[in-house]
């Protein structure tokens, strides 16, 4: 069996992230400049069944059958596995490697399991539809989330913005106006799983205060597709900037953050907000192509530990 590398970009979401977990929509891109790698290699010396990992980004050097049945790498496995009707897997060699930075919301995890589920059918023969990786990379997110939307999963197995509801069909967005953005990390590490309960706890004690600003997330997104749409990047900026103030109302912002938003927006971007779960992570400016430079310059001044940029092409 030949070697085989499969690769999977990292994702950003432009609006709608906590309100997306309670049926209302969202948008979402993959981020070429960050992504994961699964290399597979086959030891035809070694006996059958016989898998060894090996993933210095996350610190793992081991063998499949040494790792908890629920961990992400196990599920995928598990699922390929149930997925092609193999009841034995050849002795083989697993390397993972990824640039997207971990617990940053940019879906690293999301983005290894769709690397590795590509990977591992490949190297079986029969290459799994985006539809089914994305299906096995929803089962590995429980096990970061809890209780994922389904976005992440969705958005880096396509490889498309998408206009996501959970539970309804998935919509690849038409963008009339290449958009660019850049991608700011304000260094504090944060656990996705962490700040979603969080608010479920929140919003489970306060309805009447919580559902409102979900709602009103759920209108930017829909605003925010019709702007991607027709090619109006200043109304798109305004929509950030507004889905920025009502995720601080939810409680997902932190000081580091707003002060990223505050000097991306001082520095000219047309909007900006936080990226993700929150809490920490990254933030996303949006911003003319000629001012990009300027922008990233800002935010690392301002104690971003790392800016990238990415487009968003016109489809
Ligand atoms: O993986 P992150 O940090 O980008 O967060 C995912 C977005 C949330 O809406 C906060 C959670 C979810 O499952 O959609």
């Amino acid at each position: 069996m030949p070697a085989i590398a499969a690769y999977a970009p990292g994702k950003i979401i432009l609006t709608g992230e906590h309100a997306v977990v309670y049926g209302q929509p969202a948008i979402a891109a993959p981020v070429e400049e960050v992504r994961a790698r699964a290399g597979i290699e086959a030891n035809p010396t070694e006996p059958d069944g016989k898998i060894n990992i090996i993933a210095p980004d996350i610190g793992l050097d081991t063998s499949l059958d040494a790792l908890p049945l629920e961990h992400p790498i196990a599920t995928v496995f598990r699922e390929v596995r149930q997925e092609l009707g193999l009841d034995h897997l050849p002795a083989m060699t697993l390397n993972i490697t990824s640039t997207i930075p971990i617990a940053a919301g940019l879906g690293s995890g999301a983005a290894i399991s769709v690397a590795v589920s590509r990977a591992l059918s490949s190297f079986l023969g029969s290459p799994l539809s985006d539809e089914v990786v994305s299906r096995i990379a929803f089962e590995t997110d429980r096990f970061y989330h809890g209780t994922p939307s389904g976005i992440d999963n969705s958005v880096i197995s396509y490889g498309r913005m998408i206009y996501f509801m959970r539970g309804g069909p998935l919509e690849i967005l038409t963008n009339a106006e290449t958009l660019t953005l850049v991608i700011a990390d304000s260094g504090e590490k944060s656990l996705t799983g962490k700040v979603v309960h969080g608010l479920r706890t929140r919003i489970e004690l306060d309805p009447q205060r919580y559902d409102p600003i979900l709602e009103k997330i759920g209108v930017v997104s829909f605003s925010a597709r019709q702007a991607i749409e027709k090619g109006d990047p200043a109304g798109l900026g305004n929509l950030l900037n507004d889905n920025h103030s009502l995720l601080q109302q939810l409680g997902v912002s932190s000081a580091n953050l707003d002060l990223l938003v505050r000097i991306a927006r001082e520095a000219g971007a047309l909007g900006a907000k936080l990226s993700g779960a929150g809490c920490g992570g990254n933030m996303i400016a949006l911003v003319e192509p000629d001012n990009a430079q300027a922008v990233a310059a800002a935010l690392l001044s301002a104690g971003a530990v790392n800016a990238i940029f990415t487009t968003i092409p016109q489809s």
